[in-house]
């Protein structure tokens, strides 16, 4: 068998930058941590290693599971949650801040509402830098805990149609999604209305690939197809023009009724937070995953911690 690939070291910034044997390992990881923490509340991987969580936009999940994720693997972690009170407010750069947190920890976790940022972060960066969303850029943490959940509820990668619905244009996860779903040859259903369609490069280099891409503005007629649904909040931070986002926010609403009409055995994913794209009679439907797919992200992270730190 092929040897795993070594992430001791590696930035994570991208969902491009993998391959299927790494997308492979970190769910395998993460599955093993999974079931070790089923009998223990933590594991001791880590011990005396610091995680930087720098965040610069808001966040609950992607931060605390970061968080929650070093602490289980028996090191410590060091932040902040508001830009407002580190030294940006005070004027100092991006690189100069990563500079400095670079002496105190072994890891860095960030989330930037610049594209490209977390790359920036890295070019001058001594311990890795885990990208936890760069603007409208990429996210490609939640693409791997996505992986993760999906392989989980399906038992399968293989030959899945997943609809993505909602905000294409600006939405992070789906960006990256879309970059490990590649290597399994799934069948893609973009569900957005056009002025938050999938950004053209993307979907170009998916067709190049040979991906199967149809483009509806139906989320009933997705719903009779798709095995996986894969709903995101429409980015209101990023739109220039507020009456744009009153005018689309309620593009695609999914409900119970929607639900229940669709194929059998449909799984419900969503990155959260939801507004109101999701309606909560949902919630109880045994396909939705969402909640899920929450606890998975700690585990998708504590694998990609553990990875670059070199410790398994
Ligand atoms: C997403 C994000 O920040 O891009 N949230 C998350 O990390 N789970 C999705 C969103 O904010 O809509």
């Amino acid at each position: 068998m092929d040897e795993w690939p070594d992430f001791k070291g590696k930035h994570i910034l991208s969902g491009k930058q993998f391959n299927k044997m790494e997308i492979e390992r970190v769910m395998a990881v993460a599955e093993d941590f999974r079931n070790e923490l089923k009998t223990r509340p933590s594991l001791h991987l880590c011990p005396g290693n610091v995680l930087g969580t720098l965040f610069f936009e808001p966040s609950t999940r992607t931060r605390l599971s970061f968080e929650s994720a070093m602490l289980r693997l028996g090191g410590s972690v060091v932040g902040f949650a508001e830009a407002g009170t580190s030294s940006s407010a005070k004027g100092e750069t991006l690189q100069d801040t990563i500079r400095t947190v670079c002496q105190y920890t072994d890891v860095i976790a960030m989330r930037h509402p610049r594209i490209g940022s977390a790359a920036e972060a890295a070019e001058v960066a001594s311990v890795p830098i885990l990208n936890g969303g760069d603007g409208a850029g990429q996210h490609p943490t939640q693409a791997l805990l996505d992986m993760l959940t999906i392989k989980t509820e399906k038992g399968t990668l293989k030959d899945l149609t997943v609809a993505l619905v909602g905000d294409l244009k600006h939405g992070r996860t789906v960006h990256a999604l879309v970059e490990l779903l590649k290597h399994y040859h799934t069948r893609l259903l973009f569900v957005a209305p056009p002025a938050l369609a999938m950004p053209t490069e993307i979907a170009t280099e998916l067709v190049a690939r040979g991906i199967a891409i149809e483009e509806t503005d139906s989320l009933n007629a997705a719903l009779q197809q798709a095995d996986v649904v894969y709903m995101t909040r429409i980015q209101k931070e990023r739109f220039v023009d507020p009456t744009e986002y009153e005018r689309l926010k309620d593009a695609f609403v999914l409900t119970r009724a929607m639900v229940d009409a669709g194929k059998p055995g449909l799984t419900i994913l969503h990155p959260l937070p939801r507004v109101s794209e999701i309606t909560t009679d949902v919630d109880s439907f045994s396909g939705a995953a969402y909640f899920r797919q929450v606890q998975n992200g700690m585990y998708a992270r504590m694998a990609l911690i553990a990875l670059v730190l070199g410790r398994i």
